[in-house]
């Protein structure tokens, strides 16, 4: 089945907006230009309103340079953006995003210009609309763009003895185990919830496990211990804490593993030594080293290792 991607959604919705737009202010343009006194939308009184613009005694006696304006601004602009929209380019993504703001910018020289009005008004929450659209669409993009291809990490399974395990709903954990596994040469796991993970609802639905700190229920991992010295268990942060699903592992494989390192990953700066200590617990054992990787939008940086494995920092790999 194929996964859902929320950046085709907003990519549809943000070529829903400029299309909605750049239409809307062809069809307005070419009104003003058809009948420059105002009269095929019936504006005609609003050109007082111009007077206070500059050089409004030469650019606002009719309807011409506003036409002219409104197609240049909004109306060709949006529908450039739907196109590279359409043909899948990605600046349509940034362009749509951008001509929101453009819209609320234009918006605003109306509110300045004209008493307040339901119309301007309304074309401002659609500028919004559409700026927020597209940096969804843009964060979205970034973050489906991390999904990763087995043949891209020949490394994997080439040096017996380690394995390296991971969960991951959003892709980031999963880049890492794949980059740390390769540079290891070591097997790798991937930990699967039987719950729903994916999705806005199944973010909410592991936000409910992680503040409860709940272990979520998971795969059976069929896992040959006893061929393994080491292994790298590789979980995102959940509510502060560690992941529920790793959770359920680190109860599987208690008493298992003989040695351990750990990589965690997060959105926010932080140490999550608590994350690093249940593992500990769990597992029985004493950690080696541990990574801590924020994450933004599809960017990862390194945080400070929580806890005495600072010292042993370089024990994990870092990739890029
Ligand atoms: C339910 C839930 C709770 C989260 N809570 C935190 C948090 O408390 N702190 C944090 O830095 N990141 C938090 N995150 C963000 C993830 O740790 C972060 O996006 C991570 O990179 C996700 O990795 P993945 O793409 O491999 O699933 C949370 C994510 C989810 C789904």
């Amino acid at each position: 089945m194929k996964a859902h991607s929320r950046y085709e959604t907003a990519r549809k919705f943000l070529i829903f907006w400029c299309l909605f737009i750049g239409v809307g202010a062809v069809a307005g343009a070419a009104g003003m230009l058809a009948a420059p006194d105002g009269s095929a939308l019936g504006m005609q009184t609003m050109l007082p309103y111009f007077q206070v613009l500059p050089f409004a005694e030469v650019l606002f006696q009719n309807f011409v340079f506003p036409g002219i304006a409104l197609l240049a601004v909004n109306g060709i602009p949006n529908l450039v953006a739907a196109g590279l929209l359409l043909g899948h380019k990605k600046a349509g993504v940034t362009l749509g995003g951008l001509f929101g703001v453009t819209l609320m910018l234009w918006i605003v020289i109306q509110f300045i210009i004209f008493p307040l009005n339901v119309l301007s008004t309304l074309y401002f929450v659609f500028g919004l609309a559409q700026a927020a659209t597209g940096y969804a669409a843009g964060v979205f993009c970034r973050q489906e763009s991390f999904a990763v291809r087995r043949e891209d990490y020949p490394r994997i399974g080439t040096r017996p003895g380690t394995l390296v395990v991971f969960f991951s709903r959003m892709g980031y954990t999963r880049r890492l185990a794949f980059e740390t596994a390769d540079a290891l040469g070591a097997d790798i796991w991937e930990i699967k919830a039987t719950q729903r993970t994916q999705g806005t609802p199944g973010f909410w639905w592991c936000g409910r496990y992680g503040m409860h700190r709940w272990p979520m229920p998971i795969e059976e991992p069929r896992i040959d211990w006893a061929a393994y010295d080491r292994v790298v268990i590789c979980s995102p942060i959940w509510v502060l804490a560690l992941s529920a699903p790793v959770r359920s592992f680190c109860r599987a494989a208690a008493g298992k593993i003989k040695a351990a390192d750990y990589v965690l990953v997060h959105f926010q700066r932080g140490r999550y030594e608590n994350a690093v200590r249940e593992m500990d617990t769990l597992l029985g054992i004493e950690h080696g080293s541990v990574r801590s990787v924020c994450c933004h939008v599809g960017r990862f940086c390194e945080a400070a290792a929580p806890g005495r494995s600072a010292g042993k920092a370089g024990a994990l790999p870092h990739g890029q």
